[in-house]
């Protein structure tokens, strides 16, 4: 079976990060989103993953060529020369994607983060006999979404809306699908929109089905999304292997610690952090609701909450930082400033304190 990963676009509601990389390659608890993802394809028997790309996708496939390797399966790339939206990549890839098999093939958004149902997905398509399944999952503010509206004992979408201006339902598109090949014949090769070319008009011939999502779900490509999904894959990997999350007096709720990261004495960290590689947390820290990537270091008695800390970075002693700040990549606050949702681009050295929620260029 194959799957094609949505990988273009610029990611610039994840500003600063994706100053340094392409949003696929964003930490999003400890390891790049994207990976999240192709661990899952391949969990259910995916061979062949093709990354559909518009810019630098040397980047791209230089850092996933180690990955090939390892996790046993093929990545591939598929270059645009101009941004094909999110359904002129699926003609594009047309070859890669078809083969002898007539198998249907896994589409999904780069910026998703979920427990993946993808075996309960292969059994609800065999089950519908339609061109195209989706998956949904409720969320409260359908309007940056794409809506569907369906019909809850079959899951024949009647109704498939991207970005209502008015409420229509408050199901929504989870960037998820499992297409038939014969949905490539719908798609010319020029920039087109899936959600607003291709879905309205499968649902209209009653071929388009969709089936909710179990456990959890979010869009984790903006800021206040991305710390609200750490929470919600914490919970779940709470539940599913625990192992996994850190233990002892120094922990208070979910926290995922990298087993190459310090900890000094005195700290309070939790709920619901992931802290990377090679990071120094120093003693007294306090740390909540936040990520720390790889090889940060945190100096005594700082606190930070609500936030996200960039590639090698470091944060002053007595320093606070809160509220959704966002330091790009080898960032450095000195000691004893505050950051009240500063967004720092990256390799800035931040000597005053930030006071409203501003970006530092
Ligand atoms: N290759 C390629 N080329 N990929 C693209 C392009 C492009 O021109 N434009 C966007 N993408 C990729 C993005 O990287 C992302 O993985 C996916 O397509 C969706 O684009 P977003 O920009 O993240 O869209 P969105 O979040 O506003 O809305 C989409 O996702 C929602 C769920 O998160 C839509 O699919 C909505 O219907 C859906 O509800
Ligand atoms: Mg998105």
């Amino acid at each position: 079976m194959k799957a094609l990963i949505l990988v273009g676009g610029f990611g610039t509601r994840l500003r600063p990060l994706t100053l340094s990389v392409p949003k696929p390659l964003v930490d999003f608890a400890n390891k790049p989103m994207i990976l999240h993802q192709i661990e899952a394809l391949k969990a259910i028997g995916v061979s062949e993953v093709v990354l559909a790309i518009n810019y630098q996708p040397e980047v791209m496939l230089n850092f996933l060529k180690d990955f090939e390797a390892k996790l046993g399966i093929k990545i591939t790339c598929s270059q645009e020369t101009e941004p094909l939206g999110t359904a002129g990549p699926l003609a594009l890839a047309r070859d890669k994607l078809i083969d002898e098999s007539g198998e249907p093939f896994f589409v999904l958004n780069s910026d998703v983060i979920s427990e993946y149902p993808l075996k309960e997905m292969i059994e609800f398509h065999k089950s519908h006999g339609g061109e195209a399944s989706i998956m949904v999952t409720k969320v409260d503010e359908p309007s940056k979404y794409g809506v569907v509206v369906m019909e809850e004992s079959t899951g024949k979408v009647e109704k498939f809306v991207e970005k209502p201006k008015l409420f229509v339902g408050n199901k929504i598109n989870a960037g998820i699908y499992l297409l038939n090949p014969s949905v490539l014949d719908r798609i010319q090769l020029r920039p087109t929109s899936i959600e607003k070319e291709v879905f309205p008009e499968i649902a209209a011939e009653s071929k388009l089905f969709a089936m909710v999502l179990p456990g959890f779900w979010m869009d984790i490509g903006q800021p206040r999304d991305y710390i609200t999904g750490l929470r919600l894959y914490l919970d779940s990997l709470r539940k599913k292997s625990s192992v996994k999350l850190a233990t002892g007096a120094h922990v208070v709720g979910n926290v995922l610690i990298d087993e190459t990261a310090t900890i000094g004495e005195g700290c309070l960290i939790g709920p619901d952090v992931a802290i990377g590689p090679g990071c120094v947390v120093e003693s007294g820290v306090r740390l909540s609701r936040c990520t720390v990537m790889r090889g940060v270091r945190i100096k005594k008695h700082a606190c930070i909450s609500s936030s996200i800390i960039g590639w090698h970075s470091t944060v002053g002693q007595w320093a606070r930082v809160e509220n959704m700040t966002i330091l790009g990549e080898d960032v450095h606050v000195s000691d004893e400033i505050y950051s009240n949702g500063g967004v720092v681009l990256p390799h800035k050295e931040i000597k005053a304190s930030i006071l409203k929620p501003e970006i530092v260029m």
